[in-house]
């Protein structure tokens, strides 16, 4: 995730913008840089790699000066590189922008600038920024306005810091969809994108909100919106310590990835539907070569694993070509049917993990086409891998996934969307659309946004369930892609042991464990099969199990389930990224009330990068 912070006062800048920026390097980040004005012009220094990678650059060399913005950039668009680094300036050199968030109509805005003049020297989309600024100077003296003009033309979202001659001892400063707060001291301002980086400085900030335009200086900060109208904003008391303002105030990073799972949502969705058409970058298959592939091998590890599952079904239904989802581990020594007409696709976090490495490797070698699907920019199966899908999630630190994971299930949908789409093939198995899919996406941020309502509720079911030993999720259809997502979710980091089974099983084996005290948690979101399921749920009350369902709002709960989670409907394959977010945060509040260390399990790395 990207970092601004950001300096205005007597002297000192730099060192404060950089010390304050160290603050966020928890958020994950490829590239830094600094902007501050020097000699009638604005002087910038930029590093890929981490901060002290730019200290070293300005060793002893740090200009005393009274303004200075700085940031790490979390690459999006272009990859982790100095030239790519923000902040980015115009051609005049008298202004530069630092930007976290994502501008989805950079390339016209690149092009209509290009046409006037001006000379781009990166990859990024932010880079638009500081030229657009630039031309509407020509049409007004005021920059505040000269950003606000610009502002207007962009689609996406951002944090900005603006940082010009223009206007001396001072910087600009506005937010969309991206989190901005000013620090307020006497004398002296303070930007940053969270709070922890302002936190050593001061007590009071002001927190922007969407369409909001800061003019700050020393002493002052002018608030208006977006079309110039005055606003005005009350300082916030911020009471908390260091160590909590980094998890945004939640007891863990994964407890705050999982309220992040809604942004995470819009984040992989944006920018890739245009009119019901899904557009994906980097990924150079023509509709010919989409046409040929004659069977799918998804391979990955873990959560990734179980994303994979869901992928399987839902690429069989749109397309109706052959789909396994196999493990990275076995994969590679199973001497895999793979040749120039397989697609491998692979799927990892944080793209080096060295299982699934090593089955793309294998994969390439027998000719097929690999395609990643990944979070990590920039990571080594981003980079190996034929063609590549960013899940754009931000980075999560948490070692059990959460919002990557349905990040995947989003991109998943997206690119199964895109094939159908690429061959002509509208339809599913069940009649219903790639439109009507589309727009079952588009709702999802929102649809996750309520589930996470019902927090309190799940708390008070895990608190009920602490002491259980033993859990059992069962599901049917896309539901048992998500049991099997579930249950590793509870068993990594609360220690419990936890199963998952595709239901109709129970009677082959699984039934024997079913005692009073074994929890059973039944998800019943399939149309096609929630008959079948609640008799095995019923056959589980029968014997005395827990039983906990989840089910779609409306549907008549029959009998036989002890818990409840209602969750709203969906397109059957979307169902479990709706159920996935009560059932992580059970597994979390389980494993809190056990007092387990939820963030670093034991045993358990966030990245395996060994076999
Ligand atoms: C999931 O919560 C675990 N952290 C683990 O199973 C993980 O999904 C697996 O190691 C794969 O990691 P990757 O997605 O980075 O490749």
């Amino acid at each position: 995730m990207c970092g601004i912070t950001g300096f205005v006062g007597s002297d000192g800048a730099i060192q404060i913008a950089l010390e304050s920026l160290k603050r966020l390097e928890y958020r994950g980040y490829d590239s830094v840089g600094v902007a501050y004005p020097q000699n009638n012009h604005i002087a910038v220094v930029r590093s890929a790699g981490k901060i002290n990678r730019l200290l070293d650059r300005l060793d002893g060399e740090v200009p005393d000066v009274a303004v200075a913005i700085a940031h790490t950039r979390w690459a999006t668009h272009g990859q982790p590189t100095e030239a790519n680094a923000h902040p980015h300036r115009d051609c005049s050199g008298e202004l530069a922008v630092a930007h976290n968030g994502i501008i989805e109509n950079y390339d016209p805005l690149r092009d209509e600038l290009q046409r006037m003049g001006h000379r781009f020297s990166s990859e990024t989309d932010t880079e638009v920024l500081p030229h657009l600024i630039e031309h509407y100077l020509s049409k007004t003296s005021d920059l505040v306005e000269a950003v606000r003009l610009s502002l207007r033309r962009v689609e996406g979202s951002y944090a900005i810091a603006v940082v010009s001659t223009r206007y001396p001892g001072g910087v600009i400063v506005a937010r969309k969809d991206s989190p901005l707060v000013i620090g307020l001291a006497e004398g002296s301002k303070l930007i940053a994108s969270d709070i922890p980086a302002v936190l050593p400085y001061v007590k009071d900030v002001l927190i922007l909100e969407d369409g909001d335009v800061a003019a700050i200086t020393p002493e002052t900060v002018t608030l208006s919106d977006i079309s110039g109208k005055a606003v005005h904003r009350s300082p916030t008391r911020v009471g908390w310590r260091i160590e909590e303002a980094e998890k945004g105030g939640y007891s863990h990073y994964m407890l705050k990835e999982i309220h992040e799972e809604p942004a995470a949502v819009r984040n992989a969705l944006r920018g890739r539907i245009y009119n019901d058409r899904i557009k994906l970058e980097g990924i150079p298959i023509t509709p010919a070569e989409w046409r040929r592939f004659e069977r799918v091998e998804i391979v990955a590890c873990g959560t990734a694993y179980h994303a994979g599952l869901l992928g399987k079904r839902l690429i069989e239904q749109l397309i109706r070509v052959p789909t396994e989802a196999v493990v990275a581990s076995e994969f590679r020594y199973s001497d895999p049917l793979v040749d120039e007409k397989t697609l491998v696709l692979l799927i990892s976090q944080s793209g080096e993990t060295a299982d699934t490495l090593a089955a793309m490797r294998e994969a390439k070698q027998r000719g097929a086409y690999t395609l990643a699907i990944v979070n990590v920019m920039g990571s080594t199966l981003a980079r190996e891998a034929g063609g590549v899908i960013y899940t754009q999630a931000g980075p999560e630190i948490g070692v059990a996934s959460t919002k990557a994971y349905l990040a995947q299930l989003v991109v998943i949908h997206l690119l199964a969307i895109h094939w159908a789409q690429q061959i002509g093939a509208p339809s599913m198995g069940d009649g219903a659309s790639c439109s009507v899919l589309v727009n079952e996406l588009k709702r999802l941020p929102e649809l996750v946004a309520g589930v996470l309502q019902g927090e309190p509720c799940i708390k008070s079911l895990a608190d009920r369930l602490a002491d259980r030993s033993c859990f059992i999720y069962l599901g049917r259809g896309y539901d048992f892609a998500a049991a099997m997502e579930a249950a590793l979710k509870l068993k990594e980091i609360s220690y419990i042991h936890a199963e998952a089974y595709a239901a109709g099983e129970m009677k082959h084996g699984p039934l024997a464990l079913i005692e009073p005290g074994v929890v059973v948690i039944g998800l019943a979101t399939q149309p096609l099969t929630n008959a079948k399921l609640w008799s095995n749920l019923k056959e589980v009350k029968a014997r005395n199990g827990t039983v906990v369902v989840v089910h779609t709002e409306g549907e008549a709960v029959q009998g036989g389930s002890d818990y409840q989670i209602p969750i709203p409907s969906a397109s059957p394959s979307l169902m479990p990224a709706i159920a996935m977010v009560p059932l992580q945060l059970l597994a979390y509040h389980i494993a809190n009330a056990r007092g387990c260390q939820i963030d670093q399990p034991r045993n358990l790395a966030k990245s395996v990068t060994v076999e």
